[in-house]
């Protein structure tokens, strides 16, 4: 699945992005820090390896991808990489729903690059696939990433204390949603028209 308006494009992540995909990460290491999830230290007698490599984490997203729990995108400008994007937690049944996260490469940040994508993503979610929410969750010090949400006119539905393990400790997360119904005309063509 490519989703595409003009130059910014999602396409599922690929082993073969790897050499893209690190050159980013080691470039962007200082600007992506303080919003990277991170894993809490394991209960004594739990062992785990170490940080996964990128052949281990594309194995795990694709893995995901196959059984319909996540879209695993990389996010392209002019055809290069410039980020990620991810559908995770996809949840049928009475829920129909799924949570979107998102970086970028800090050398493109300010162009409304991302909420492109996060509208791609959204009517793609909703239209395509027929999920009835789509969730964001954002720290409350990270003014860029509420203005992506807030520019898209996603609801604020207010804080999750405690949510997400991120940079090293357990942190308080607002809540961001939209329904498939608050967009009938389409979230990209509303981000299009404003
Ligand atoms: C959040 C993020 C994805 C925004 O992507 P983007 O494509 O730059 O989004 P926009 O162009 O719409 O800019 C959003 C806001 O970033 C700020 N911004 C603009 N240029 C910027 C720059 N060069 N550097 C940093 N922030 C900038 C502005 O506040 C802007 O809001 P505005 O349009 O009202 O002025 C990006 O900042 C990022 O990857 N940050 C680090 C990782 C992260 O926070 N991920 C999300 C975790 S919830």
């Amino acid at each position: 699945m490519e989703l595409r308006d003009g130059v910014i494009g999602l396409r599922p992540i690929r082993q073969r992005d790897q050499r893209a995909w690190q050159e980013a990460s080691r470039r962007n290491r200082d600007w992506l820090r303080r919003w990277e999830a991170t894993v809490p230290p394991t209960p004594p007698g739990r062992i785990t390896g170490p940080r996964p490599s990128y052949r281990q984490m594309v194995r795990y997203l694709r893995h995901e991808a196959a059984a319909g729990r996540m879209l695993p995108f990389v996010l392209t400008y002019k055809e290069q990489l410039v980020g990620q994007l991810t559908v995770g937690g996809i949840t049928w049944g009475s829920m129909c729903s799924a949570n979107i996260g998102y970086w970028i490469d800090e050398a493109v940040a300010g162009r409304g690059i991302m909420p492109t994508a996060v509208a791609l993503a959204t009517d793609h979610c909703f239209h395509g696939l027929g999920l009835h929410r789509i969730e964001v969750c954002i720290r409350p010090e990270n003014g860029p990433s509420r203005r992506v949400v807030e520019k898209l006119g996603f609801r604020s539905e207010g804080m999750r204390p405690r949510y997400l393990h991120i940079d090293g400790d357990w942190r308080d997360h607002l809540v961001y949603a939209l329904t498939a119904e608050e967009v009938p005309e389409g979230l990209l063509r509303r981000w299009r028209t404003r």
